[in-house]
């Protein structure tokens, strides 16, 4: 039901504070100072076994899978990546008995990712699901699974479903993490931010009126960078594919530290450059990076975090609340929704059901 809300899309985002809570409610253990996580249907045992974990998805899914991969490697260190399921179902994937395999799907109807689930099955690998719609084809298939609470999700640009998938891996890493080697006082730090993603999330909401008025100079752009670097990456992945879907403006995706390799070559007035700046270890070297880029005359956004010193680069700043620096991309994410909706709202465009796509593709 769509009340008062012109689409589907822009319902969905507001209810993310909301759901966030709905995905993280009842799993966070306080005394222990981990996530319990009983649809995992493994025991600490075989949990302990991994020797690597390979997590699954398409398009966005697949994104949000290496947001999941680099917090599973940085809370659990236990080797991880994330791949395009479209791609592995067809190389002949090598499965081993030790890595768990993590699906990711918000319609759990996707027919790449469903066919990953059948090959690491008959390949006698373990599977578990990270899907929202409860009893669908691959929630069936899979092994065990955490599911996600986000509620039904129409628009075909996916927001909720994404940041709870996130919020997910978080709590996925700080269970496999508190196994192995994460120490009380870390598990407590990350616990302690979990709990504050969804106050979070409805504080970057709130500057919607900002963030909005910044999504008009976008909806100029005739093509736009995203980028971010190490953990940051799939956020800018995730923001241009956002932006491409919805917008139809042409936007791409780097690391910061290949934009000197190559992409540089690009940059002029009419390619404005969406940079994630965190206040982080990196920070100096993303600023040079953005000093680069206004160098060739290239306009810039940043989505960054209140203390980060611009000195005076001239550049249009979202700020967003710092949580931990594992868990700042989830945040970090949320205003890239917002930019691409109200860039496509200002084009005009159908935002629920953009050309050309599906909310889910089950078909070849
Ligand atoms: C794509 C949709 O086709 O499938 C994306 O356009 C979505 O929005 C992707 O992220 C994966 O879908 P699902 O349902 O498996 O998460």
């Amino acid at each position: 039901e769509l009340t008062g809300h012109q689409h589907y899309m822009y319902k969905e985002i507001q209810e993310q504070p909301e759901k966030a809570a709905a995905v993280i409610g009842g799993r966070l253990d306080d005394r222990f100072a981990t996530a319990r996580l009983n649809g995992l249907n493994l025991a600490p045992r075989e949990l302990r076994a991994f020797r690597r974990v390979k997590l699954l998805g398409c398009g966005s899914a697949y994104y949000v899978g290496q947001i999941g991969a680099q917090l599973i490697e940085d809370l659990a260190r236990i080797p991880a990546d994330a791949e395009a399921a479209s791609e592995f179902r067809y190389r002949n994937p090598i499965i081993e008995p030790d890595t768990l395999y993590v699906v990711v799907s918000q319609s759990g109807e996707t027919a790449d990712t469903a066919f990953a689930v059948q090959e690491i099955k008959r390949k006698g690998g373990q599977v578990i699901g990270v899907v929202n719609a409860v009893g669908s084809t691959i929630a069936r298939e899979v092994d065990g699974g955490i599911y996600l609470h986000a509620g039904p999700e129409i628009a075909v640009a996916s927001t909720k479903a994404l940041t709870n998938m996130a919020i997910a891996f978080a709590m996925l890493a700080l269970h496999l993490g508190r196994l192995r080697d994460l120490s009380v006082a870390d598990g407590e730090r990350i616990l302690t931010a979990i709990k504050r993603l969804p106050e979070q999330i409805r504080d970057i909401l709130d500057d919607e009126a900002h963030i909005a008025q910044v999504a008009t100079t976008l909806a100029k752009a005739e093509n736009a960078f995203y980028i971010g670097r190490v953990r940051q990456y799939p956020v800018a992945r995730e923001g241009a594919q956002k932006l491409k879907e919805i917008s139809y403006i042409h936007a791409e995706a780097y690391p910061t530290s290949e934009l000197k390799h190559g992409p540089l070559a690009l940059i002029e007035p009419k390619l404005l450059t969406v940079a994630i700046v965190p206040q982080d270890d990196l920070t100096e070297r993303n600023l040079a990076a953005v000093q680069q880029v206004q160098a060739r005359r290239g306009p810039v956004v940043a989505i960054t975090h209140a203390d980060v010193d611009f000195g005076d680069l001239d550049v249009e700043r979202i700020i967003v609340p710092k949580s931990e620096p594992e868990l700042d991309p989830i945040l970090l994410t949320i205003p890239t929704q917002l930019l691409a909706y109200h860039a496509a709202l200002a084009l005009g465009h159908d935002i629920d059901k953009p050309r050309n796509l599906a909310k889910s593709v089950t078909v070849e």
